[in-house]
């Protein structure tokens, strides 16, 4: 069976959604690794899914504060995994009403929610494209119209806010996705999806009328991270979509909605400038 094994490597996989991706691919048969801060966390992951994961689970502690501690992190995951990884789910992220930037400057979310996530599926095509069926998973939100680039602060030291800051992120993994699954056409796949709200600890650094908002709308719409889950676990792991690329998945738990990410020509040009000085 050894050879036959299937690997996945789940980002913030040692809580909320992430957690939840995990508990299902383990169950499906996935040796894992999911990574995270917070090493108590990961500790009370590993605890939660050693006995479903039959095929093996590991906790890697990784902060992807920087692009530096990402590239780090791939470098060290490469020679781990023995040169091949199905599966690459990622799910960190943050949402802070007040801003937050490691001391070279880099902006929270913008380092949890693209920057990390595009350095370790750059760094990793390798090992997905080894794996002849290889699937990147990003955990993530819709797009709104006000969504930008903020090409000449990316950091957004000035006129930060959460929502600027969380739609930023989105809008780059939306413009990655687009430009990845046309350049691997063959694979490995690329695929993102809406979590939708989930109770999670992601609203601890939470503040203000937007925390009210959350709090009051949350127990009357808000999903379980088991429910919100599925889809990433079908994308990352249901044959049935082997070879499906390139597209969003705005509804929880409805796979049959699926948007083909095709934004704009000159949103594109952008992105790809921001990416070449990474
Ligand atoms: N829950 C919602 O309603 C909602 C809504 C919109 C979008 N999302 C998105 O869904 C994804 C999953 O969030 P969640 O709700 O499951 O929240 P969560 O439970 O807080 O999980 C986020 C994960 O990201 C990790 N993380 C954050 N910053 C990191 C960094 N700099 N380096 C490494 N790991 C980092 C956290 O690790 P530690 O805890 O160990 O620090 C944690 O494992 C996020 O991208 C989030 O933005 C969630």
């Amino acid at each position: 069976m050894g050879g036959m094994t299937r690997s996945a490597l789940v980002t913030g996989g040692n809580s909320g959604i992430g957690l939840a991706v995990a508990e299902g691919l383990a169950k499906a048969g996935y040796k894992l690794w999911v990574t995270g801060r917070d090493a108590d966390k990961g500790a009370q992951a590993v605890a939660r899914l050693k006995p479903l994961a039959s095929a093996g689970v590991e906790f890697l502690r990784g902060d992807f504060a920087t692009a530096a501690e990402a590239k780090a992190f791939a470098r060290d995951f490469k020679s781990r995994c023995g040169g091949k990884l199905d599966v690459l789910v990622c799910s960190t992220g943050v949402l802070n009403s007040k801003r937050r930037a490691a001391p070279d400057g880099t902006e929270e979310t913008w380092a949890a929610q693209f920057l990390s996530r595009y350095i370790l599926t750059e760094a990793l095509t390798p090992e997905l494209t080894a794996a002849g069926d290889g699937r990147v998973v990003y955990v993530t939100a819709p797009v709104v119209k006000s969504a930008r680039l903020h090409e000449d602060d990316l950091n957004l030291t000035k006129g930060y806010s959460m929502l600027k800051a969380a739609q930023q992120g989105a809008l780059a993994c939306q413009l990655y996705i687009q430009s990845y699954a046309a350049a691997h056409a063959k694979g490995p796949a690329i695929n993102a999806g809406h979590v939708g709200i989930v109770r999670t600890g992601i609203f601890r650094n939470m503040s203000g009328p937007i925390k009210w908002i959350f709090s009051l709308m949350a127990p009357l719409i808000s999903i379980s991270a088991e429910r919100s889950a599925k889809n990433f676990i079908a994308l990352a792991s249901d044959p049935a979509l082997a070879g499906v690329t390139g597209y969003f998945f705005p509804k929880p738990e409805r796979l049959d909605k699926r948007d083909k990410i095709a934004r704009d020509a000159a949103e594109q040009t952008q992105f790809e400038r921001i990416r070449a000085k990474i």
